[in-house]
């Protein structure tokens, strides 16, 4: 048994992550008056949502016609109909509202000549119930809107007297025998002392798991640490198969070109300079959903016309465009094409390939963020005490892809939502609940047999090996012999967790422990991904299988929901939402329109 002395820290809600979707719940919390920590293990403003280049989506109606259900259709389309009908609805009824009050938080959007948010196209977006041409619905601060966002949240939360833990690493959830999460242990990096943080709520919002993958937009730090705690507490983790590519990253090193770009009337060319986009989506062309337009990439590079000596890539062109409209609208981008491809884009087109960028799965929450524990008599039965906002949850509001824009928009819609439920559940003048210690004890050892590892693979060979692995096997295509060989592979490489080397013991700035504890959340989110993805027997979304190239909503429209003991993995399945929030009649949408068909753009 491992003795670490402990700080405990008592408050109404604890706030795991400080990207968009942890800022907004700690902002809502704390303006509620709820006593609020948000503890993280990165500097708010570094966290991964200030990458967010393109924008958020919502129906303002600003540029053009536009309403909540047209966003709603797209949403549902987007998510090939796997996506949650109530959570989808509230995401794009509850969107506008979400975006104002982030205009009058004080984020700089980008403006109209009239002085109204300025909004952009943005792949899958359209009118009419995908009739009509592409919509403006993306509300841009330049190419920097999640920059802008992540620091007006900031601001404001500081304001609202929200408490912040600074680089402090979440270890593990602490919970009830009888399944009630209790609070959260910490390891403070700069001084290596450990925290109880205990609380009526906590909230994880921690991110995606981005770096299961060899070349992936998402920061370094994006390591599923949200979902490897969830795993370890006894849950489950949902729809994991589903792994968004963008269609722009930049070639080689895999940074983020917006979709922005294609939305401001940027284009693709393969070998031949020919707009290939037209051939297989003809009526939205470029501005198709994300997981078509990177198979339609791939497709050109296998079929030989890919661009550069290796034929490896494809071409993004900007320079069709005024060099005011770049500046103005797109100059993050500018500069990320000159650093990382040697490019100026007013003159040459960038190298662009298809780049881990979304996880689309997580832990499964309904749309107030309520963490599930589901049981096959009741598959929406709540964890008590615990909530998942932003990429970390799994609402599901994106089901099998997400379009671009509803990310930043899924961040602060729910991180609201589940601030305005914490409101209602969280009695301030409760006591805190019981710490179990056993779990606390589990949480130190757990800790204490990382540092002491003294096994025969350091951690970065084996994260290494798990990258490579996840890149190849489970890729843009998938088929029955890849997905089957990727099973087996992660099994070795899971189980070289046991002979794990960490050569420093120290706890003071012990990166060495840190990406070993980065790397046990990352595992289980890359097991699940695997497993789930060889299961599913169908082509839905981001999950496209070449050997069951249909959807199959017979069979198949269900999330899928993986269980861990250890590191082996167990799945089962739940049923879709299928009922919206509210009646055609009281103003809802008609179902009819949302009623699945084939997806074509
Ligand atoms: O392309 C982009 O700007 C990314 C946006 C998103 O993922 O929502």
């Amino acid at each position: 048994m491992a003795a670490y002395e402990y700080e405990t820290h008592e408050y109404d809600v604890v706030v795991v992550g400080a990207g968009g979707a942890g800022l907004r719940a700690t902002l809502g919390m704390a303006e509620q008056g709820l006593r609020t920590a948000c503890v993280t293990k990165v500097f708010p403003t570094r966290s991964h949502t200030v990458a967010a280049q393109g924008g958020i989506a919502a129906s303002l109606s600003n540029m053009g016609p536009d309403n909540w259900q047209w966003h709603m259709y797209d949403t549902v389309k987007g998510s090939d109909w796997l996506g949650d009908t109530d959570a989808m609805e509230y995401l794009a009824r509850e969107a506008p509202k979400a975006v104002y009050e982030l205009e009058h938080y004080g984020v700089p959007f980008s403006r109209t000549e009239e002085g109204k948010i300025y909004q952009r196209p943005f792949g899958g977006h359209t009118t009419e119930f995908g009739e009509g041409p592409p919509v403006q619905r993306t509300c841009a601060a330049a190419d920097r809107t999640g920059h802008a966002i992540l620091h007006t949240l900031y601001g404001q939360s500081l304001k609202n007297n929200a408490e912040f833990y600074i680089e402090y690493f979440a270890i593990d959830l602490i919970m009830s025998d009888d399944g009630v999460c209790t609070g959260v242990m910490c390891w403070k990096l700069d001084d290596g002392t450990l925290h109880l943080f205990s609380a009526k709520m906590v909230v994880l919002a921690t991110g995606g798991y981005g770096r299961a993958y060899f070349s992936a937009t998402s920061a370094h730090t994006c390591t599923g640490d949200g979902g490897g705690m969830v795993a370890r507490a006894g849950l489950p983790l949902q729809d994991m198969e589903f792994v968004q590519f963008h269609p722009t990253g930049i070639y080689g090193a895999g940074c983020l070109i917006t979709e922005g770009a294609r939305g401001e009337g940027g284009y693709l060319t393969n070998s031949e300079g020919e707009r290939f986009m037209e051939r297989y989506a003809p009526t939205y062309k470029d501005l198709a959903s994300r997981d078509v337009v990177s198979r339609c990439m791939t497709l050109e590079i296998r079929e030989g016309r890919g661009v550069g000596a290796d034929g490896d890539h494809i071409h993004l062109h900007l320079n069709h465009l005024p060099p005011e409209t770049l500046a103005e609208r797109l100059p993050g981008i500018s500069e990320s094409a000159r650093i990382f491809a040697g490019v100026d884009l007013t003159k040459e087109p960038i190298p662009v390939l298809p780049t881990v960028h979304y996880n689309m799965g997580g832990i499964p929450t309904n749309y107030w963020g309520e963490v599930l524990s589901p049981t096959k008599s009741d598959p929406d039965r709540v964890a008590p005490g615990l909530m998942a906002v932003g990429e970390a949850g799994c609402a599901s509001v994106h089901g099998a892809n997400r379009l671009g824009s509803n990310s930043l928009i899924d961040l602060v819609v729910f991180g609201r939502a589940a601030a305005i439920r914490a409101g209602q559940i969280v009695d301030p003048n409760a006591p805190n609940p019981t710490i179990d210690n056993r779990s606390v004890q589990e949480a130190l050892d757990r800790f204490d047999g990382l540092r002491h590892a003294k096994g025969h693979t350091p951690t970065a060979e084996l994260r290494l090996e798990m990258q490579r692995t996840m890149q190849q096997d489970a890729a843009v295509f998938r088929t029955d012999k890849t997905l089957a060989e990727g099973v087996q592979k992660m099994e070795g490489v899971a189980s070289k967790m046991d002979d794990l080397e960490v050569s420093d013991r120290s706890l003071v700035w012990n990166s060495d422990l840190m990406e070993t504890l980065e790397l046990a959340n990352l595992m289980p989110n890359a097991v699940a991904t695997i497993v789930a993805a060889e299961a599913r027997k169908e082509s839905r979304g981001a999950h496209a299988h070449e050997d069951h190239p249909d959807r199959d909503d017979e069979n198949w429209r269900k999330h899928s929901l993986t269980w861990f003991k250890g590191l082996k993995a167990k799945l089962d399945y739940r049923g879709v939402h299928l009922n919206p929030l509210t009646s055609h009649n009281d103003g809802g949408i008609d179902l009819k329109k949302i009623a699945p068909k084939a997806r074509v753009y």
